[in-house]
Parts: C-alpha cells; structure tokens; sequence
C-alpha cells in the first residue's frame, strides 16, 4: 500500500469518527447514541417529493473560472443516474458540492425536502447517509477483505473499543450480504493487497454498504477495469438500485448502456442534454461537445 493511499484511508477513517462524534447529541432519542454502524441517526430523508437529491442553480467559481454555471439535478429515490460530459465538465466537482468538499458560491442542495446540505460539512453529509466512492481505490491493502469491511463498521467509538469490537447478529448477515453482493464471498480471507484492481474497487463499494448509505456517488468506477470486471460491475450496481440511489459518473458507453436509464451530460458545468442514452447520443449539440473540440 502507498503512503498516499495509507493516509487517505486513515483520513477517511477519521473524518467518520469525527462525524460520529458531532452527531451523538443530535440523534432522536436526545443524545443517546444509535446502534453500531448506524450512519443516519438524525430523522429519515423526506423524499415525500420524489426526489432525493436536488441541485438548483448552483455555481462555484476558481479564481474567477466557473466550474460549475448554474447548474440544476435532481434524482428521484432509488434511481440510477448515470452522469457524462468531457473532460473538465464539472463533474467531480458536482459531487464536490453534494458531499461538502467544495462550497457552491451560489445555488441549493437539498438531500430528500428537508435536509439543506450547505449547512452541513463533509463528516455530517457521510453521517446522514451519502456515500462516495473515488476513482482510486482505498482500501487498506495489508487487512483481509474481511477486516477491510469490519472496519468500516468500527469508526464509532474510538481505537481502543474497536480492538474489542464483535459484530453483531444484524452486522454479521449485512457483512455477509455485502460480501456476496461485490462478488468477493469466496474471497474473505484473502489480503486486500493481492486483490485485481477490480475487486479492490468492489471492496471499497462494500465498504460504503456497510454503512448503508440512502446515496451512493461514484466516480469513474471501471476506469481500468477489465472488460469481464466491467460487465460484473454493471450487475452490481444493476443489483443496488432501487434499494439505494445512485449516482454514477463514467466514460466507457457500454457501461453507462448497461446500466443507464435517464442519462445526464454535463458540459461548462450545467446539464447540456437529458434523456435516455440513444436519446442523448443523438442530440446534435452532445455530438459537438464530444467530436467538435
Ligand atoms: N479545486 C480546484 N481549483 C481550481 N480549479 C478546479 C478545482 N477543481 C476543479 N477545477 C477545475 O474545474 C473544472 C471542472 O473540473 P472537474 O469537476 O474535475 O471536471 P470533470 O470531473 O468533469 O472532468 C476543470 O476546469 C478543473 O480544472
Ligand atoms: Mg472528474
């Protein structure tokens, strides 16, 4: 494992601790804390609206570039949405703003009716049950696949109780339901390290499971995937629907065909096209944005 990776798992570790730790005094039973591993303590996403995420006219500048320009989205509860656009469109910088790495200068989020994301910070957005998946994969290499996802269950209460950490009845079926859901339930044992690229990016997908996040963002989750992984992958996520929201953001087209039902291009940091894939792909000004520059 490289430092790099090392030190972004270990941030990662910590900003759930942290977030655990902001949260416990505002859960709903008054300051008791949940369960083990219970991401969302604070009320339930009201998605009475249809929707679970929306985005209304956000813009972020970079000394003085507009990344994102007035951009407006939203997803409906249980939906796949698959996200493309060129290079520099804005898209990481999207879930930038969802997750509450970047602040929008302008513009609302809102998670479900009721919870206004711009007033929360990174920590308490993963804490209310929006999980994101980076393009590289994070795990820590040295643990079996195993441990990798028994930890992400152990952030609650600091180190010296999660050496004495048992998973509980619950916890046990989900590790063991997240295992066969990314494909790695004959893999248990194995160190995470001697894992393919592939199952690495399935374990770290399992990692975000296990906290059972209402939102799932992912980022170019098949770059460098093999075409046997990718296909695997487009079953995963196929799988994860209904029972999560996700949002997907990938350049390979039989991937997002695979898997896509509405289909979102960005382009200058707002959505440019809307629609199936045969939809947008045909769309005259999608074709220059992708072959005209
Ligand atoms: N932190 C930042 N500081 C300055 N410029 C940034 C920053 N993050 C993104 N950008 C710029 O914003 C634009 C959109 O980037 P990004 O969201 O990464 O695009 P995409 O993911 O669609 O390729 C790019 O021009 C990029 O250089
Ligand atoms: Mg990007």
């Amino acid at each position: 494992m490289t430092p790099d990776l090392l030190e972004q798992g270990a941030q990662r570790v910590q900003a759930r601790m942290a977030a655990l730790q902001n949260t416990q005094h505002n859960t709903e039973s008054g300051g008791r804390a949940a369960g083990f591993g219970r991401v969302h303590q604070a009320g339930e996403v009201d998605v009475t609206h249809g929707r679970i995420l929306y985005l209304e006219d956000v813009s972020v500048s970079f000394d003085g570039f507009k990344a994102i320009n007035g951009l407006s989205l939203d997803i409906a509860p249980g939906e796949l949405r698959c996200i493309i656009g060129p290079n520099g469109a804005g898209k990481t910088t999207m879930m930038d703003i969802i997750t509450g790495k970047t602040r929008p200068d302008e513009g609302r989020v809102f998670f479900g009716s009721t919870i206004d994301l711009l007033r929360y910070n990174e920590p308490q957005i993963a804490q209310l049950g929006i999980g994101r998946k980076f393009q590289k994969p994070t795990v820590f290499e040295q643990l079996s696949v195993f441990e990798n996802l028994e930890l992400a269950l152990k952030t609650h209460k600091g180190v010296t109780s999660s050496l004495f950490f048992r998973l509980d009845s619950t916890q046990s079926d989900r590790l063991a339901d997240v295992l066969h859901t990314i494909h790695l339930a004959d893999s248990v044992h194995r160190q995470a390290g001697n894992l393919s690229h592939g199952q690495k990016q399935w374990l770290e997908i399992g990692m975000l499971l296990m906290q059972d996040p209402k939102l799932l963002l992912l980022d170019e989750p098949v770059a460098g995937m093999t075409d046997d992984e990718t296909a695997r992958t487009a079953e995963l996520f196929l799988t994860l629907k209904g029972k999560h929201s996700l949002m997907v953001v990938e350049h390979d087209m039989s991937f997002i065909r695979a898997i896509s039902d509405i289909v979102t291009v960005l382009c200058d940091g707002s959505v440019l096209a809307q629609g199936t894939l045969d939809q947008v792909q045909s769309d005259e000004r999608v074709i220059e944005v992708y072959l005209g520059r």
